[in-house]
């Protein structure tokens, strides 16, 4: 591919009337959104979103998420139905993609060939002003490349697509930090595919009913079709061996001191409370709670890669709300390595 020069620009009213110019001719852009910063192109032109599959690496039968400035535009690219209308009124702008029957209009490539698309409103200001001053409906996966965890910095972005993607507009880091909430509303019970900060008792409440899809906390089967076909993907993973350490909290912190004594260039991903107890261990903050430490998850990650760990443990959080999110990108970044303390 032929590298291009990157720029990494602030969120002025010039650089989004450029980005959004730059859109309007097939171009690429990457922009912050409240989970992770987004590679985007107009989601109508095929020729632009084949682009996005190139910077990335992406696999072609992983499809995209098409982001809309308002609910009504969503209604052109899917059936819309009244779930999705409650779900949406509740929780758009924010971190919930819907994914519905598609309308033949989208491109091929946006959805892999599916018969599904999905949709979601991003809650941040710059993203909201790029799909209003474009006047487009933006397909944007992750700008990571593929298998790297996504960026939650536009310093991650660089890192990962410099040479590959003419523009970055830099939005600070991104307050969530791991991916919106994916829920399948194509059939008769909504299915949540990926879960995100909208957890699965917040979905029901609106919906109604739902169901979380089993393949959220084990991994696929090698014969097995995925129901959101990232999930097959290897993903998140840093370039460390990572494990994951349960069981009661002194036997955790007691199993990660020895395998961290045992092992060469190792680190340790520890919640603020616990931190002093690893002595003068090298520790990563992962923060107070689920909350903060999905935020700084996908940094971290690239920051141990960054400073040559090859091992690390990491305690865990439990299932329930956000921490959900929390274990499925951590079992994923860890291919599912659990140790038992
Ligand atoms: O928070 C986010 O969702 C970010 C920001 C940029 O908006 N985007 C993002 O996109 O995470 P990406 O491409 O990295 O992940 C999209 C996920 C993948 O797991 C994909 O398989 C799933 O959504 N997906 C997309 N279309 C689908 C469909 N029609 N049916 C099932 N899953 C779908
Ligand atoms: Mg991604």
């Amino acid at each position: 591919m032929e590298t291009v020069r990157t720029r990494l620009v602030a969120p002025t009213a010039s650089a989004i009337d450029e980005a959004a110019l730059l859109l309007r001719a097939g171009g690429l852009v990457a922009f912050p959104t409240e989970t992770v910063y987004g590679l985007g192109a107009n989601a109508l032109d095929a020729a632009a979103v084949d682009a996005i599959f190139a910077a990335k690496g992406r696999p072609g039968d992983n499809p995209l998420i098409v982001h809309v400035g308002q609910t009504e535009q969503a209604w052109g690219f899917c059936d819309w139905n009244e779930t999705a209308q409650r779900l949406a009124q509740t929780y758009w702008p924010g971190p919930l993609t819907l994914v519905l029957p598609k309308k033949t209009m989208v491109p091929d490539n946006v959805t892999a060939g599916l018969n599904t698309v999905a949709l979601r409103m991003p809650d941040h200001p710059v993203a909201l002003a790029l799909l209003q001053k474009s006047q487009l409906a933006l397909a944007a996966p992750s700008a990571n490349r593929s298998g790297r965890p996504s960026p939650t910095t536009a310093q991650h972005v660089l890192d990962d697509l410099q040479g590959l993607i003419p523009l970055i507009i830099d939005g600070g880091p991104c307050r969530v930090g791991v991916e919106s909430t994916v829920v399948d509303l194509s059939s008769q019970i909504p299915l949540l595919l990926r879960p995100g900060a909208v957890t699965p008792e917040e979905i029901c409440a609106v919906a109604g009913t739902c169901r979380v899809a089993d393949s959220v906390m084990r991994p696929l089967r090698a014969d097995e079709t995925a129901p959101s076909p990232g999930m097959r993907h290897r993903h998140y993973a840093p370039q460390a061996r990572l494990s994951l350490v349960r069981g009661q909290e002194k036997a955790v912190i007691q199993s990660i001191c020895r395998l961290y004594d045992q092992s060469p260039s190792a680190a340790i991903f520890a919640f603020s409370g616990h931190v002093p107890q690893y002595g003068g261990r090298r520790v990563f903050d992962l923060g107070r709670d689920p909350r903060q430490a999905a935020q700084r998850l996908f940094s971290l990650l690239r920051q141990a890669d960054g400073e040559g760990v090859e091992r690390i443990f990491c305690e865990t959080a439990s299932e329930e709300g956000l921490g959900l999110a929390l274990m499925n990108r951590l079992a994923r970044a860890a291919s599912f390595d659990f140790i038992d303390a």
